[in-house]
């Protein structure tokens, strides 16, 4: 719910003067300091808003704070300059009235911040759109355009306006702002060629040289320093709180929006510079022949710069600086001009260069913001005026001022007034007249046609003579003398005849504000305003549009001889013209009030503020607005704030919100003089009656607090209960629902379950009889395309030729194998078993084939050589094999025996007569025979033998005789020792125990050692009942000889006999065999 905040709620102090009990200036005072101190800047006297300068930002203009005031009734909130703009917003928007927002107080009273309020206000709560976006945009930006060129600092403002302004907004009919109209108030245009001490010049300057860019000041001649401009003050240059570069930027910025062409800033600028230019420029006395002095410019550099700015002649304007061309009828006479003169006519022009200047620059503002459309507008003018000013020293820029202010005081007595009183009349409540000062005698002094001051200041200038201030002064002594506010030291009035604090070149005006004191010293020129005609006429002849636009008067062809009207003429007239427009309006007053001389936050200086509200007639005002009836509220508001003060009235009043009114205050029991009926309104008389309403307001609200605090509990809980029993309902039916809806998706699911299985199996038994009849559809075509690829296939088949390459390969490789088994057949290597030669492969797909032919031939041909083999040759062979077993890498002596054919019967025994005897002796077959040396075991000799071998026995028998000698039964043999050597030595080794062995062991020496150890080792080894014969091959044995062992050594060496091998016994134990080194 919205909270209200009523301009009677949380009140600190009274927000509304009006209200204030007891009413006396101490109370107001005090009253208006509590509320500052409390940071409420405002306060009413009834529609009128009072504000007190902050002198620091306050968050009271936030966004927030626009909506919170935007279309509320004036008092429906506290006070605030927001519900002003927006009451006149509102009745321009809605009542089809004209408004004024009329500012005044003291210069830094806060007037201008005070406009800029109420502009951004209306332009936050008017209308949007693209297009009314870019007219608000224009017209709020052309404040700091105007600022900058017209706001200067001064001892009481560092943003002080130096000009007034009036500036007309235009609405259409929904409220949408169209545009709007500026008009400027004499600008204080002393200021450009002299600032008193702690001023400063305009801000444009400072900004123009802090802020451009140091290619604009080379373009525009300057240098960043500001010493080096007369027209420049410097103890002040510098503000505290005023960045100049940042607001250039920001100037520059808002007169792009507005509308201006580059070109124009551009000329703006130049013509800014000029006038920096044209302060620098000094003069030089030069004696004339005919005695008098005649000014030349001293340094021309600064001239010839300005003069290349401005596009002007340079002796041109020299000229003009040293010379002054008066023209009467027809006449022209030329007459120089001395030093003093020229540094006059400098300043004039400066002074007029730059204020035609600020005119123009309104002048374009005016046409980018004016209304396009023609339909009729409504209009909401700002006022705001340069304030109420006292310094040190007044001029004539004061004079005008003040004589502002005085009209503005006028037109605010006389609307509020005459508002007050009409208001009284429409409502036909009874009204008897309030005494208060009207300051209409200080106007009528200052402005009166015959007499008045201004009048007569036009007097004096247009009078033919020598005309000066003090002229102007005696003139108004003797006509102003009688005057109530007016003080001068001849004044007839001989009460101010010793006033001392009255210099002889001063007069005294006794505004509504307070007593003035006004130098005459330059009334007259700065009245008249006199621009010499060759400076404007060398003005016009610039090269420069705007230079040429300011001074139309220059133009030769347009001599007007007339003179222009005065200054004091043209503000009279421009005020006049003012006043008249601001009383066709429906007027809204902010009266502003400096609450101290410091311009510094927190700081109430009392006496200030009390000598403002003095001036400024708010006791009246309040009293005035008190005399009838303190405070006035529509039917239906009022009706709306009390109703619950009756029961009649309460909760609702179904008739007319007057009668509903009268009801309450006749059940309150007020008494009747406190309040009158009007037609719309009703009207209390005293501040009391309103606070006892409050009063028992607040305590029924506290009631009624109670009350909707126990039905809304009530409503709360029940409609909770309410929305609980429904929600279980909602509940209950969604989960019905939901449960039905499973049920249904169960159900369903299984119906498709049987269905799908069902549909399969008619499927599938569909399927399976389609498969089947497709398959012998199948197979017949297959069967038929089959008969059918074989028939064509035999038809066709001689001219295929599919298989040839098959063929033609097998072919080739038959051939190829043809040639290679062919070449093979006659490369064949010879039958030699070891032969190792082999054909070259021709082929290496034939490598495998190659190889296995290569074995499979040398097999073949080691089967052919040993078939040729005869059994006895075998026998032979396998003899010799047998031999190479025992003796091979063993004995010396074998190598030499391979090459012997084992004979065997070396004797001849069958054919030899000589052994017939032994031969029949024997009935074995004889293996071997042959005749070995028995070596004598005594000695060593050998003696002859013949050596039988059969497959049973060995037999040694005499060579001579054939006599059998021994005969030893192999089994008899236990083993045959021999040497490694080439000897042919061998002991024949007996079994222990045998018959045979009683002779001893037998050691023979044979040439054919190796047959004969062989053939034995080979019976013995053929027989199967009987063990292998042993065979040592040692160099050393031990050989039985009957009872004795002896060992049988065989060495090598030479023995003495010859070559052959000598045995010879060297004790009972050793028989040493030497044996010849073999070769
Ligand atoms: N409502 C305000 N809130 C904050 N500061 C203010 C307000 N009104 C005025 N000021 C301060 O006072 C200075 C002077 O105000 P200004 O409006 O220029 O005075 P005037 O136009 O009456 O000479 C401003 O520059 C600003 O600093
Ligand atoms: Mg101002």
């Amino acid at each position: 719910m919205e909270v209200k905040t009523s301009l009677l709620d949380n009140m600190i102090g009274v927000g509304d003067m009006v209200l204030l009990e007891p009413l006396s200036e101490d109370s107001f005072l005090e009253n208006l300091k509590k509320r500052f101190d409390h940071n409420e800047i405002y306060t009413y006297i009834g529609s009128v808003v009072i504000s007190l300068n902050p002198y620091r930002s306050l968050p009271i203009y936030t966004p927030d704070k626009v909506e919170e005031y935007r279309n509320r009734n004036f008092y429906e909130l506290s006070p605030h300059i927001y519900a002003l703009a927006d009451e006149a917003y509102r009745s321009l928007r809605d009542q089809d009235k004209d408004q004024c927002i009329l500012i005044t107080g003291e210069s830094g009273a806060g007037k201008t911040e005070a406009s800029k309020l109420v502009m951004s206000y209306v332009a936050a709560v008017c209308g949007k759109g693209q297009e009314v976006n870019k007219v608000k945009e224009q017209l709020l930006q052309s404040n700091p355009v105007l600022e900058a060129f017209g706001n200067a600092k001064t001892v009481r403002n560092d943003n002080s306006s130096r000009f007034g302004k009036y500036m007309d907004i235009e609405f259409d009919f929904k409220g949408d702002p169209l545009g709007g109209v500026i008009s400027n108030y004499l600008l204080e245009k002393s200021r450009v060629v002299k600032q008193p001490r702690g001023e400063r010049n305009f801000h444009i300057f400072y900004q123009l040289l802090s802020g451009a860019s140091d290619d604009m000041l080379k373009k525009l001649k300057l240098e960043r320093d500001f010493s080096k401009y007369n027209y420049l003050s410097l103890d002040s240059a510098t503000v505290s709180g005023l960045d100049d570069a940042a607001n250039f930027r920001t100037v520059r910025n808002a007169m792009q929006i507005v509308g201006f062409m580059e070109d124009e800033m551009q000329s703006v600028l130049e013509l800014v510079a000029a006038v920096l230019k044209l302060g620098n420029l000094d003069f030089k006395p030069e004696s004339r022949c005919n005695g008098m002095d005649e000014s030349r410019v001293k340094d021309k550099n600064d001239l010839k710069e300005m003069c290349e700015l401005l596009g002007i002649e340079q002796s041109v304007l020299e000229r003009a600086f040293s010379y002054r061309t008066v023209e009467a009828k027809m006449e022209k006479v030329s007459t120089t001009l001395n030093v003093a003169q020229a540094y006059y006519a400098r300043d004039a022009l400066a002074k007029n260069l730059y204020s035609r200047l600020f005119s123009w620059l309104v002048t374009r503002i005016n046409e980018s913001i004016r209304a396009q459309a023609k339909t009729r507008h409504k209009v909401m003018g700002v006022l705001d005026i340069y304030g109420f000013e006292i310094f040190e020293d007044n001029s004539f820029e004061q004079f005008i001022i003040n004589y502002c202010n005085e009209k503005l005081q006028q037109i605010f007595i006389e609307l509020t007034l005459r508002e007050e009183q009409e208001e009284y009349v429409r409502e036909g409540i009874e009204w008897t007249n309030i005494e208060y000062f009207n300051n209409a005698v200080i106007c009528d002094l200052i402005e009166n046609n015959q007499n008045g001051i201004l009048a007569m200041l036009d007097e004096e200038c247009l009078r033919p003579g020598t005309v000066t201030d003090e002229t102007f002064l005696d003139k108004l002594n003797t006509i102003c003398a009688e005057h109530q506010h007016f003080e001068s030291r001849l004044n007839k009035n001989s009460k101010f005849l010793n006033d001392h604090s009255l210099p002889h070149n001063c007069f005294r005006i006794q505004h509504y504000a307070g007593k003035v004191l006004y130098r005459v010293e330059g009334f007259v020129d700065k009245n008249n305003d006199l621009l010499y005609r060759d400076l404007s006429q060398a003005m016009y002849k610039a090269n420069h549009s705007l230079i040429k636009q300011l001074f139309p008067e220059g133009n030769p062809a347009k001599v007007n001889l007339k003179r222009p009207p005065t200054a004091g003429f043209q503000f009279r007239a421009s005020v006049g013209t003012l006043m008249g427009n601001l009383q066709t309006k429906n007027p809204n007053y902010i009266r502003c009030i400096k609450p101290n001389d410091k311009k510094a936050a927190h700081i109430f200086t009392d006496s200030l503020v009390r000598h403002q509200v003095r001036y400024l007639g708010l006791m009246e005002n309040v009293r005035v607005r008190r005399a009838g009836y303190a405070f006035r509220q529509a039917y239906e508001p009022c009706l709306e704030r009390y109703k619950m003060l009756c029961k009649n009235t309460w909760p609702h009043w179904k008739g007319p919100a007057r009668q509903g009114v009268e009801v309450l205050m006749t059940d309150l029991q007020v008494p009747a003089e406190e309040f009158a009926y009007g037609r719309s309104k009703i009207f209390i008389r005293n501040p009391r009656t309103l606070f006892f309403l409050e009063e028992k307001r607040k305590q029924c609200l506290e009631d009624l607090a109670t009350l909707i605090q126990k039905i809304y509990r009530g409503w709360k809980c029940r409609s909770h209960f309410l929305l609980l029993k429904k929600s279980e309902i909602v509940v209950a039916a969604w989960y019905r629902r939901y449960a039905q809806q499973k049920k249904y998706q169960k159900i369903k699911h299984s119906t498709t379950v049987v269905q799908s299985y069902t549909r399969g199996w008619q499927a599938r038994k569909l399927l399976r009889e389609l498969k089947y009849q497709k398959k012998c559809e199948e197979a017949v075509t297959t069967i038929a395309a089959f008969w059918h690829g074989t028939q064509v296939r035999r038809e066709y088949r001689k001219f295929f030729r599919a298989n040839a390459g098959r063929k033609i390969y097998n072919f080739t490789i038959q051939r190829i194998m043809q040639k290679y088994f062919l070449g093979l057949k006659s490369n064949l290597p010879s039958m030699s078993p070891i032969d190792k030669s082999w054909p070259a492969r021709p082929y290496s797909f034939l490598e495998g084939v190659h190889a296995e032919l290569r074995r499979i031939f040398h097999l073949w041909r080691c089967k052919k050589y040993r078939s040729q083999f005869t059994e006895e040759k075998k026998a032979v062979y396998e003899e010799k094999l047998e031999a190479s077993e025992l003796f091979k890498d063993k004995k010396a002596l074998y190598p030499s025996s391979v090459s012997q054919t084992f004979k065997g019967d070396y004797l001849e025994m069958v054919k030899n007569p000589k052994y017939q005897k032994l031969s029949s002796a024997v009935d074995e077959k004889i293996l071997l025979a042959d005749v070995v040396n028995k070596i004598n075991r005594a000695n060593g000799k050998s003696s002859p033998r013949l050596f039988l071998l059969t497959k049973k026995s060995v037999i040694l028998a005499d060579q001579k005789t054939g006599q059998v000698k021994t005969s030893l039964p192999l089994p008899d043999l236990s083993s045959v020792s021999t040497s490694t050597q080439s000897d042919g030595f061998f002991a024949l080794k007996l079994k222990e125990g045998s018959s045979s062995a009683v002779k001893g062991d037998f050691l023979l020496s044979s040439d054919h050692l190796i047959e004969i150890v062989t053939k034995l080792h080979r019976i013995s080894s053929l027989a199967a009942d009987r063990e292998k014969l042993n065979v040592d091959i040692s160099d050393e044995f031990l050989v039985q000889f009957k009872q004795d062992k002896v060992c049988v050594k065989f060495i090598q060496g030479s023995p003495k006999n010859g070559n052959g091998v000598s045995c010879k016994r060297k004790n009972n134990r050793l028989l040493e065999v030497s044996v010849p080194t073999s070769p």
